[in-house]
């Protein structure tokens, strides 16, 4: 694929867009660098403020001490649901819920999901919950989730979302790290048809934590275990009663006071807990997602497919859409259930314009060839989004052509769950796309290639690690409870710069193309792992010795797993081992960590100080065994043959 086939922005496009040409966006991203506390600081005049900061930046990246709208005062649920009920908007429907049924839906107006934050928010106080306590939600993708982590917010509390398909062992570490003294959870998700047993799990979970005051259950399916008496309250049941009143008052927030805490994995075993907060964060949601999706309050409807246990469903289903008055819709389900139109059939079902999904589901899609697609209209769609990991050129074409009928432009957004919203996209009424390139930077976002010596790599055509060189206000503020972690992962690296863990190449027209992570992180179908964590989840298993896990390329999941495991001498290989270990990576982390692929192993490639060299492994791996580089520095450098001898792909 060539880096000069440019799609431009479809006709009527630019003329309505929030940014409407290159030169627009030239000209503000200029403006936005030149005085980022002048940009920001009228930037924050979206929001609706208790008090308006006068201070707008007070950072310094090398010591991790960040610092946005200081003095504002705020709360993020008057600025998603009270300023829009009270001028006039109350009778919009803030969200669309498509059940894993497709024969159910149901649409909450502002109004109603006001009036439903607020009753939950008197339960949670009810149960003890005061500011600045941590909740945590195990919940599966009904509007109760939705509910909860505004409940949160409008009390001060900070939530902690852990995705449903985490663990019984992940859940607990969660809990544990962030000392959570309340869970809300539902007895069962239903996702595809498939129960997920949502209750059990946490009982398993909790069982011996004796901070852990309080379990509210959701009713979704009317399974699961019982309600353990002075634990657990049913959640319906409980807001239902009389005493419970309709209105809360917002808990006055100082701009970084923390919203929320979401774990993601880094290159060691323990997952980093990492914190957002308040105003900056809000800005930062809500601006991306209006110049971005090119949203328009009242016209669109919006969806991102994402589950919200991800920063992608925190910051682009419930933050930056509600603030923005948006319709948000929130999707239960998968995308091949009951069949592999589903997406497509929502999208005709409630006329979806905006559309943002991962690359691994679109292709997952594309191998349905089609007319899967093609046999739904998808007329209303006027622009499509991608997240989470490298788009290969042939994927985008798909969704771009028959997806898109060519029509809608693609907004391929890079950014983590540390940045709290998108870092580089094109902007739709802008920027010419190309297949594969997450193309330019956001305004006053400031990116720099470095190569490993630290020093910056300049002009185009150049390939480096990606910095990024000035704070923006939606940045993560710490790791919960290790700021020294926080400091060591973002910014002793490259001193004074927040490293994002990536590589990149910058092309001769200065689009930026993420290559894929530089460190021990994993992106599988969008999920970030670190080999670390699946390391020791092996090392549960009895037989396990040692292992390296590493990624390879994967058609569907973008990397799969490839795990070489060594075994305890006296362990006799039998049928069905293979499967047990993955059984075990399964108990240990979740579904999402299954090894694709397992090699036993007598030795690993190590060098004399004992470290494994990855960079051989991951060749292996991914069948790249031509020229295995330089092995001369191993401390027995004949396990490398052996080990290309016994590859299992
Ligand atoms: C990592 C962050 C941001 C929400 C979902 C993932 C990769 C993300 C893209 C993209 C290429 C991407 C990066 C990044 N990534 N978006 N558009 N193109 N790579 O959040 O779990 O924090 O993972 O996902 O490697 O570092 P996350």
């Amino acid at each position: 694929m060539s880096d000069s086939q440019l799609f431009q922005p479809p006709a009527e496009f630019p003329q309505r867009a929030h940014v409407s040409s290159t030169e627009d966006y030239d000209k503000r991203y200029a403006e936005s660098i030149s005085d980022p506390a002048g940009f920001w600081q009228k930037v924050s005049e979206r929001l609706t403020w208790q008090k308006k900061p006068t201070q707008i930046m007070n950072c310094d990246l090398g010591r991790g001490d960040i610092s946005w709208f200081e003095d504002g005062q705020l709360n993020v649920t008057v600025n998603c649901l009270d300023r829009h009920v009270e001028a006039g908007l109350g009778d919009r429907t803030a969200i669309i819920w498509e059940s894993d049924d497709p024969s159910v839906d149901l649409k909450i107006s502002y109004t109603e999901l006001l009036k439903r934050v607020c009753r939950c928010a008197n339960l949670l106080k009810h149960h003890g919950v005061k500011k600045g306590d941590r909740v945590c939600i195990y919940l599966p993708m009904i509007p109760e989730l939705a509910v909860v982590m505004l409940a949160c917010a409008r009390i001060g509390a900070v939530h902690s979302i852990v995705f449903g398909g985490f663990s019984a062992t992940s859940l607990r570490n969660r809990i544990e790290d962030s000392n959570c003294k309340m869970v809300v959870t539902a007895d069962e998700g239903l996702r595809g048809g498939k129960i997920i047993p949502l209750k059990q799990t946490t009982d398993q979970a909790i069982e011996g934590l004796d901070f852990v005051e309080c379990v509210l259950v959701v009713k979704r399916s009317g399974g699961g275990p019982g309600l353990r008496d002075g634990r657990d309250y049913d959640f319906a049941s409980e807001l239902s009663a009389a005493s419970i009143a309709d209105t809360c008052p917002p808990e006055v927030m100082n701009a970084e006071d923390p919203l929320f805490i979401l774990y993601t994995s880094g290159s060691t075993g323990k997952p980093k807990g990492v914190l957002h907060t308040t105003a900056g964060y809000l800005t930062y949601v809500s601006y991306t997602h209006e110049l971005i999706f090119d949203h328009r309050a009242g016209e669109d409807i919006y969806w991102c497919t994402a589950d919200i246990g991800w920063v992608t469903g925190h910051s682009y289903i419930i933050y930056g859409p509600l603030c923005n008055g948006a319709t948000t819709l929130m999707f239960e389900g998968i995308p091949t259930f009951p069949d592999v139109g589903r997406f497509w059939d929502v999208v005709d079902k409630h006329q979806v314009t905006l559309f943002y999904t991962a690359p691994t589901a679109i292709r997952a899609l594309q191998r349905y060839g089609d007319d899967p697609v093609t046999s739904r209209s998808r007329s209303s769609l006027r622009l499509l989004g991608t997240v989470g990991e490298p788009i290969n050129p042939e994927a985008w074409l798909w969704y771009h052509e028959v997806v898109g009928q060519g029509r809608c432009p693609i907004v391929d957004t890079w950014w983590q769950t540390e940045t709290g919203g998108i870092m580089i996209s094109p902007l739709p009424g802008a920027t010419p796309t190309k297949p594969g390139s997450a193309t330019k930077p956001f305004f006053g976002v400031q990116l720099a290639l470095v190569n490993d010596q630290g020093e910056i790599i300049e002009g185009n055509g150049v390939s480096g690690n990606l910095c990024i060189t000035e704070p923006w206000p939606g940045m993560m503020r710490t790791i919960y409870g290790d700021h020294q972690r926080f400091i060591d992962t973002y910014f002793k690296a490259y001193p004074g710069k927040y490293f994002t863990g990536d590589g990149c190449r910058r092309d001769e027209d200065g689009y930026y193309w993420i290559t894929g992570r530089v460190d021990d992180v994993l992106n599988v179908s969008g999920h970030r792992l670190g080999t670390a964590e699946v390391e020791a989840a092996l090392g549960h298993h009895p037989a396990v010795a040692e292992s390296a896990v590493v990624g390879y390329p994967h058609d569907i999941k973008g990397q799969g797993i490839y795990a070489f495991v060594t075994l305890n001498a006296d362990v006799v290989i039998e049928e069905g081992l293979k499967k047990e270990l993955v059984k075990t990576v399964r108990t240990v982390i979740g579904p999402i960590a299954s090894p694709d692929q397992i090699q036993f192993s007598d030795g690993l490639p190590k060098t004399r100080s004992g470290k494994i060299m990855r960079r051989i492994l991951r060749n292996i791996a991914s069948g790249d065994v031509e020229d295995l580089g330089d092995t001369s520095t191993l401390a027995d450098p004949s396990v490398v043959p052996t080990l290309v001898k016994g590859r299992v792909l």
